[in-house]
C-alpha cells in the first residue's frame, strides 16, 4: 500500500435487501483497518439519532405513506447521515455506507415511480459528499427478497421492519433494474456492479480489489 497520506474515501455498498451488503461493509472495514487506515461503517436509513426515528416510520409494515413522503423521508434521513459522514471524513476516517442515493433511485424512483423532479430537487440541500465509489451488489430479485424475508422472520421483525419485504416481486424487479440503471448512468459518481450470487469470500475479494486498485 502507498502509505503516504491516504485520502479518506466515502464508499457506498448498495443493492436489494438480502444481497449481503451489511456483511460486506464489515469485511471491507476490517480490511481497511488492517491496512492501516481509520474506517467507520454507517447506514441508511437510521444511522443517526433522528434517523432512527425516521427509520421506524419508513419500515413499519402497518404505516401507509405516499411515494412522495417516502422519498422525502429517506432524503431527510440521508441529510442527517451526511452531516455525520462529512465530519468523519474530516477526522480522517474512511466511511463505508450501507446504502445511499442509489437506493432512493432504485426503490423510490424506479420501484415506486416517485417523481424524478422531486428526487433531483432535494439533492443540493441534502448531499454534502457524493461517494468516491458506489458498489452495487446485484442479485436476482426473487432470491434476494426470499433471503431478506427469512432473516426478518428469524429476528421477529416482520411488522416493525417488513414494509418493503411485503411488496410484490414485480416491485423488486423494477428496483433491481433501477440499481443497474443507476450504475450505467454514473451520474452521481463511479458505480460498479458485483454479482452477489457468489460466496461471501468471493464477493468480499472483488470489493476489496476494486477499492485497492483505485484508492490504496
Ligand atoms: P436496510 O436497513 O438496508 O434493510 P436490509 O438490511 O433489509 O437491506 O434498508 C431498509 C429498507 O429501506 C430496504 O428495504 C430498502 C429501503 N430503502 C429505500 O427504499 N430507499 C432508500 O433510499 C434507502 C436508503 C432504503
Amino acid at each position: 500500500m502507498k502509505q503516504a497520506a491516504v485520502k479518506p474515501r466515502f464508499i457506498v455498498l448498495d443493492g436489494l435487501d438480502g444481497t449481503g451488503k451489511t456483511t460486506q461493509c464489515t469485511l471491507l472495514a476490517e480490511y481497511l483497518i488492517k491496512s492501516g487506515v481509520k474506517a467507520a461503517v454507517g447506514f441508511e436509513p437510521g444511522g443517526t439519532e433522528a434517523g432512527r426515528r425516521i427509520r421506524e416510520i419508513l419500515l413499519n409494515s402497518q404505516t401507509s405513506i405516499s411515494k412522495e413522503t417516502e422519498l422525502l423521508l429517506f432524503s431527510a434521513d440521508r441529510a442527517e447521515h451526511q452531516v455525520k459522514v462529512a465530519s468523519l471524513l474530516e477526522l480522517g476516517f474512511w466511511v463505508i455506507s450501507d446504502r445511499f442515493l442509489s437506493s432512493t433511485w432504485a426503490y423510490q424512483v424506479r420501484g415506486r415511480s416517485a417523481p424524478i423532479g422531486l428526487f433531483e430537487a432535494v439533492l443540493p440541500y441534502t448531499i454534502k459528499q457524493y461517494p468516491d465509489l458506489t458498489i452495487i451488489l446485484d442479485l436476482e430479485a426473487e432470491s434476494a427478497v426470499q433471503r431478506s424475508l427469512l432473516r426478518l422472520k428469524a429476528e421477529g421483525k416482520e411488522i416493525a421492519e417488513g414494509r418493503f419485504e411485503s411488496e410484490k416481486s414485480s416491485f423488486f424487479q423494477k428496483t433491481r433494474e433501477g440499481f443497474l440503471e443507476y450504475a450505467a448512468n454514473r451520474q452521481y459518481g463511479e458505480t460498479i456492479i458485483i454479482n452477489a450470487a457468489q460466496t461471501i469470500e468471493e464477493v468480499s475479494e472483488q470489493i476489496i480489489d476494486a477499492v485497492r486498485e483505485r484508492f490504496l
